[in-house]
């Protein structure tokens, strides 16, 4: 396999922190030859740790390297401006989540990234992780029969949220139902050094076109775990023979049909082995009495630990498309579908608990509100691609 250029753009938390040390261990399939960040002192930091090379705006990292991939981390607002840029000079795409903010700017970067016959993959890292991968096989295996509903409560919410409901339903979503509240709490800085003076806490029911629901409680406060908040989520898949809950996979077994049908708790077991120092997953098994199902770590043979193979399955995701000329794993139409129903169930918040049909036909008051706000914030229009990449966009 021929090696990929690649150049991030955005090394605050999510790039320095999780996705600059994963390029690293990467090496059959990437050069990192550059780091963009428009903070110098950042730049030049992580410029340093990784021997490439620092820019402080993509038209310079544009003008003087040859690139095949960006790796996109600036926060998401943000997204649409730096893809379209990247993807009319002709590189390909690797987007941190959300796609964008509203559909209109992830539409912007779709349109930009078909003209120029770029892949653009998002990298919606939650059901790459090996626990969910491992799931995926479980239902796939039929070991719950046909899922019916899912409850993600004290988990993660948002477009991810949405990502995992809807794998996990198998279905289309047909429409949603949310409920908002924003109250205070005192001024926090959470452990990803995220700042919240509010709580903004929702509910979404989420209906799907093969009969199954969907139910979710999050709130940036659950979600960052602060305030005692989020100690114990509850993950429960009901299926037509059997219920996951948690690590826990319960099947009836035959003799306790007629007693009241009571399922036995399996667990899955992992077994790890050493790559150079680091403690790899090989494969997560569940071992049933007449069954068994397997997920193999595809990445085994690299040094990552287990938070580290969504992010390389991602940045894997767009190499291998590049490569191939074929498609991403994830893509454009997902994330925007993890975004949509994300915004749908916020705008029903607003809409007095109404209920939203898929898709979205036009412009909700929810993207209406964040173009204003985007506008008044940064002087611009959010459409303004130029006026963006030279922005700072601060982190929150
Ligand atoms: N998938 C996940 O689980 C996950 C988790 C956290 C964050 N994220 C996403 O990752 C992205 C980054 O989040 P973060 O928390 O690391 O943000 P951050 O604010 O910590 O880092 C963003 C970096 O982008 C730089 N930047 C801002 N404007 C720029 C511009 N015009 N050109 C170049 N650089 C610019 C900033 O200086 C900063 O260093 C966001 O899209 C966020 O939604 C995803």
């Amino acid at each position: 396999m021929s090696k990929l250029n690649i150049a991030l753009v955005g090394a605050g938390r999510r790039g320095g922190g999780a996705h600059l040390p994963v390029i690293a261990k990467l090496k059959d399939v990437y050069n990192l030859v550059a780091i963009c960040d428009i903070d110098e002192e950042t730049a030049t930091r992580y410029a340093k740790e990784y021997g490439a090379t620092p820019y402080t705006n993509v038209r310079d990292l544009i003008a003087q390297e040859e690139l095949d991939v960006v790796d996109i981390t600036v926060p998401g607002v943000a997204h649409h401006a730096i893809a379209c840029f990247m993807a009319d000079a002709g590189v390909h795409i690797l987007c941190e989540t959300p796609i964008a903010v509203t559909l209109p700017t992830a539409d912007l970067m779709i349109e930009s990234a078909k003209v120029n016959n770029v892949t653009l993959e998002i990298a919606e890292n939650y059901y790459r992780a090996p626990r969910e991968r491992f799931l995926s096989e479980v239902i796939e295996a039929d070991v719950i029969g046909e899922v019916a509903r899912i409850y993600r409560i004290f988990y993660e919410g948002g477009y991810h949220g949405m990502s995992m409901l809807r794998l996990r339903a198998g279905g289309e979503p047909k429409s949603a139902l949310g409920i908002t509240q924003t109250t205070p709490v005192i001024p926090i800085i959470d452990r990803m050094k995220r700042h919240h003076t509010s709580e903004r806490w929702s509910l979404g029911f989420i209906e799907f076109d093969n009969n199954a629901t969907a139910l979710m409680v999050y709130s940036n406060v659950i979600h960052a775990r602060s305030l005692g908040r989020g100690q114990t989520g509850i993950s429960q898949i009901d299926g037509s023979k059997g219920t996951i809950v948690g690590e826990d996979i319960y099947v009836t077994p035959a003799d306790e049909l007629q007693s009241g049908a009571k399922g036995v708790a399996y667990r899955p077991k992992r077994t790890t082995i050493d790559v150079d120092g680091t403690k790899v997953i090989e494969n997560i098994s569940l071992e049933l009495p007449d069954q068994i199902v397997t997920w193999e770590n595809p990445l085994k043979n690299y040094p990552l630990s287990e938070g580290q193979i969504a992010v390389a399955d991602e940045l894997l995701s767009i190499a291998t498309a590049v490569l191939n000329d074929s498609e991403p794993e994830y893509g454009a139409a997902l994330g925007r579908q993890d975004q949509e129903m994300n915004i749908a169930m916020g705008e029903s918040g607003k809409r007095s608990k109404e209920t939203i049909a898929f898709p979205l036909t036009e412009l909700t008051e929810t993207e209406r509100g964040t173009h204003e706000s985007y506008q008044q914030q940064y002087g611009h229009p959010i459409e303004d691609i130029e006026a963006g990449i030279d922005t700072f966009f601060p982190r929150r």
